[in-house]
C-alpha cells in the first residue's frame, strides 16, 4: 500500500520505511549511484539506488515516464535542493518494481499544439496543468458550497432537448425512432431553468454543459460549462449582490484577492460612450471622446458622420508612420472605416487631416505636446465607438498602460432589449425572454429600439465573465417581444409553446444569470487561451484531435437513423 504521496515527504519522516508509486520523471547515474525523480500528482521525491543492491543493473534500464513502485527508507540528502518541498530528503531504495514501461514520449515542451492535443493525456502530466485542474476542482467546490449555503438547489436538466435561442447554431442529434426529427444539444438550459421557477424550485443552479456551433476564438469553445443560476422573487440588485458574492468568495479563497464590495455598475450606454465596448477593460484610461466640432468642416470625411477619438500621450514617439499604418489596418479589421490623426510635438502640429482644419478647430482640440489624437468617423455611432474601442485596447497594450494589479470587476447593465442587424432586421441583444424596463414597455411595438432591459453582464479585464437578466413572466409582453422579432404565432407555438403555456399557470417574477466556468478559470490562472483550462479541448475547427472526431460513421448507423449524406 502507498504510504505517502511523493510530494509530501519531509524531514519529519526521516527514518520511516515508505512505499511509493509514480512516474519516473528523470533517471540519471551520478557518482556510481542511480537517482530517480519519482513523480505523482503531489510532486516529486528523489529516490536513490545504491550499487550494492541486486536490482541496480535492472534499475539502470528503467526509462523515463515508466510507472514504478519502490520501497525504501527516508534519509537526509547530502546536497539538499531547497527549491522543492521534498528537497532535504531522499528515499534509499530497497526494492523496485516496474509496473508499466514507457516508450519515449511523442511530445515535449517544444511540440506544436496539434501533437500536444493528440497526446493530451501526456501533456496533462505537466505540473502547470495538474495545478490548473486542481484549482478548477476547488473552484467548483467553492461555488457549490456558496450556492448551497444560499438556499440554491443543484438541478439537472436534459442534454437531449430542443433548440434554445442563444443565437448560435445548434448541435443536432438525430432521432432513430422519429426519422427526420432531431434533438438539439442545449446552448444553455435557459428555458428549462425558467420552467423550474414555475415548478417552485425558487433558487436553481447547475454546473451545466452547453454546446454552441459557432466561430471559435481564444475565449470560446463549442462545448463549455456554465455556472447557471435562476432565482424567483428577487429585485435586480438583490440578485446581483448574491452573484457578485460568489465571485468575491472564489477570488478570496483562491487568490486571496478582495474584489470590490459592491461591484461598481456602469450602464451599457455609458460603457459604449466611454470605452466603445460592452465589456470595457477599465484597468487603464484612454476614454473615448466624441466630437461635434468637425461638423462644419467641408469634407466627406466628416459630413453627417460620428467622430470618435482617443487622446494618447506618446512621449516615446512610439506612433511612427509605420505604427500608425498598422493601427489603421487594425481599426479597419475591427469594423472601422478609417483612422485619422493629429499630433502635437514642440508646439508643431502634424497629421493626416491637418490641411482640413482651421486654426480655431485645432485650438479647440486642446492638444498637449507629445499627444496624438486618433480619430475615426462613421455613419453609425456604434461602429465608430466600437472600432475606436478596439483601437483603445491595442494602444493600451502597445504602450503598456494596463495596470495588471487591478481587478476591475463590474456590472454592465441596462442593455438595449433589441439590436439592429446589418440587414435591417431586429434581433434580441441577449435572448427573447429578457424583461424590458417597466417604463419602456409602452414602446415595445411603436419604437422597439428605444426599449432597454433588465439585463446585466459581469465584466473584468475586458472579458464577459457572465450575464443574465430578469425575465418576462407575462404572456402579453412575451408575445409583443416575439412580434418585434418577427416570430409568427405558429413559430412561437412550435418553438416555445411549452414556455408560453407555463406562463398561464402562476409564473413567479424571476431572473438569473450564467457564468462561463472556463472564463472564470482563465482569469484566475492568468491564461488567455481557453484550451488551457479544459482537460480535453477542441481546436478552432471544433475537432478533438485525440479522439479523432468528428468522424464518419457506419452506413448501417446512418440507415438506422434514416440519414443520407449529401457531399
Ligand atoms: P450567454 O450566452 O451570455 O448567456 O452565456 C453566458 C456565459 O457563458 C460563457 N460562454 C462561453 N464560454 C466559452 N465558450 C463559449 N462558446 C461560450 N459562450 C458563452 C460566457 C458567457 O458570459 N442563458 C443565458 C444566461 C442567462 O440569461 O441566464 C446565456 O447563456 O462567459
Amino acid at each position: 500500500m502507498r504510504t505517502y504521496y511523493n510530494g509530501e515527504i519531509t524531514k519529519a519522516n526521516l527514518g520511516e520505511a515508505v512505499t511509493l508509486f509514480g512516474w519516473v520523471n528523470k533517471i540519471r547515474k551520478l557518482g556510481g549511484l542511480i537517482f530517480i525523480d519519482l513523480r505523482d500528482t503531489s510532486g516529486i521525491v528523489q529516490v536513490v539506488v545504491r550499487p550494492e543492491m541486486d536490482f541496480f543493473e535492472f534499475a539502470e534500464t528503467i526509462t523515463n515516464e515508466s510507472v514504478i513502485k519502490i520501497t525504501g527508507k527516508v534519509i537526509l540528502r547530502e546536497s539538499p535542493n531547497y527549491k522543492i518541498p521534498t528537497g532535504e530528503i531522499e528515499v534509499d531504495t530497497d526494492s523496485i518494481e516496474l509496473l508499466s514501461k514507457s516508450d519515449p514520449l511523442p511530445i515535449d515542451k517544444n511540440s506544436n499544439d496539434e501533437i500536444r492535443l493528440k497526446y493530451r493525456y501526456l501533456d496533462l502530466r505537466r505540473e502547470e496543468f495538474q495545478k490548473i485542474f486542481k484549482t478548477k476542482s476547488k473552484v467548483l467546490s467553492i461555488v457549490r458550497n456558496y450556492l448551497n449555503e444560499n438556499h440554491f438547489i443543484e438541478c439537472e436538466t436534459p442534454v437531449l432537448c430542443k433548440s434554445t435561442p442563444e443565437g448560435a447554431r445548434d448541435y443536432l442529434v438525430p432521432s432513430r425512432i422519429f426519422k427526420g426529427e432531431f434533438y438539439a444539444l442545449p446552448q444553455s438550459p435557459q428555458i428549462l431553468k425558467q420552467l423550474l421557477m414555475v415548478a417552485g424550485m425558487d433558487r436553481y443552479y447547475q454546473i451545466a454543459k452547453c454546446f454552441r456551433d459557432e466561430d471559435l476564438r481564444a475565449d470560446r469553445q463549442p462545448e463549455f460549462t456554465q455556472i447557471d443560476i435562476e432565482t424567483s422573487f428577487l429585485e435586480q440588485d438583490e440578485l446581483l449582490s448574491i452573484l457578485e458574492g460568489l465571485y468575491r468568495k472564489v477570488f478570496k479563497e483562491i487568490l486571496n484577492v478582495d474584489l470590490p464590495n459592491p461591484f461598481p455598475k456602469m450602464k451599457y450606454d455609458d460603457a459604449i460612450r466611454d470605452y466603445g465596448s460592452d465589456k470595457p477593460d477599465t484597468r487603464f484610461g484612454l476614454k473615448l471622446e466624441h466630437f461635434d466640432l468637425f461638423k462644419n468642416i467641408d469634407s466627406p470625411l466628416f459630413s453627417n458622420k460620428y467622430v470618435v477619438g482617443i487622446r494618447v500621450k506618446d512621449e516615446s514617439g512610439f506612433y511612427s508612420r509605420k505604427k500608425i499604418d498598422e493601427a489603421t489596418e487594425y481599426i479597419k479589421k475591427h469594423g472601422g472605416s478609417n483612422l485619422l490623426f493629429i499630433k502635437k510635438n514642440n508646439n508643431e502640429y502634424s497629421g493626416s487631416i491637418l490641411k482640413l482644419l482651421d486654426e480655431k478647430t485645432l485650438e479647440e482640440l486642446n492638444l498637449e505636446n507629445s499627444e496624438v489624437l486618433f480619430l475615426t468617423t462613421h455613419d453609425s455611432y456604434l461602429k465608430a465607438s466600437n472600432s475606436m474601442g478596439s483601437l483603445r485596447l491595442k494602444v493600451g497594450s502597445d504602450l503598456g498602460l494596463i495596470d495588471r494589479t487591478i481587478y476591475d470587476f463590474k456590472w454592465i447593465y441596462e442593455f438595449p432589449l433589441f439590436e439592429l442587424s446589418d440587414d435591417g432586421s431586429i434581433s434580441s441583444t441577449h435572448h427573447p425572454f429578457t424583461r424590458p424596463l417597466k417604463e419602456h414597455e409602452k414602446y415595445l411595438l411603436s419604437d422597439p429600439l428605444k426599449v432597454y432591459s433588465y439585463a446585466y453582464d459581469m465584466v473584468a479585464f475586458g472579458y464577459e465573465l457572465g450575464g443574465g437578466s430578469l425575465r418576462i413572466y407575462d404572456n402579453d409582453i412575451q408575445k409583443k417581444v416575439f412580434e418585434v422579432l418577427n416570430i409568427s404565432e405558429e413559430q412561437q407555438r412550435a418553438k416555445f409553446g411549452y414556455l408560453l403555456d407555463a406562463m398561464n399557470y402562476g409564473f413567479p417574477p424571476h431572473g438569473g444569470a450564467a457564468f462561463g466556468l472556463e472564463r472564470l478559470m482563465m482569469v484566475l490562472t492568468g491564461t488567455d487561451n481557453i484550451r488551457d483550462v479544459i482537460m480535453f479541448p477542441k481546436t478552432t475547427t471544433a475537432q478533438d484531435l485525440m479522439l479523432d472526431c468528428p468522424s464518419e460513421v457506419d452506413d448501417s448507423q446512418l440507415e438506422e437513423l434514416g440519414i443520407a449524406i449529401r457531399k
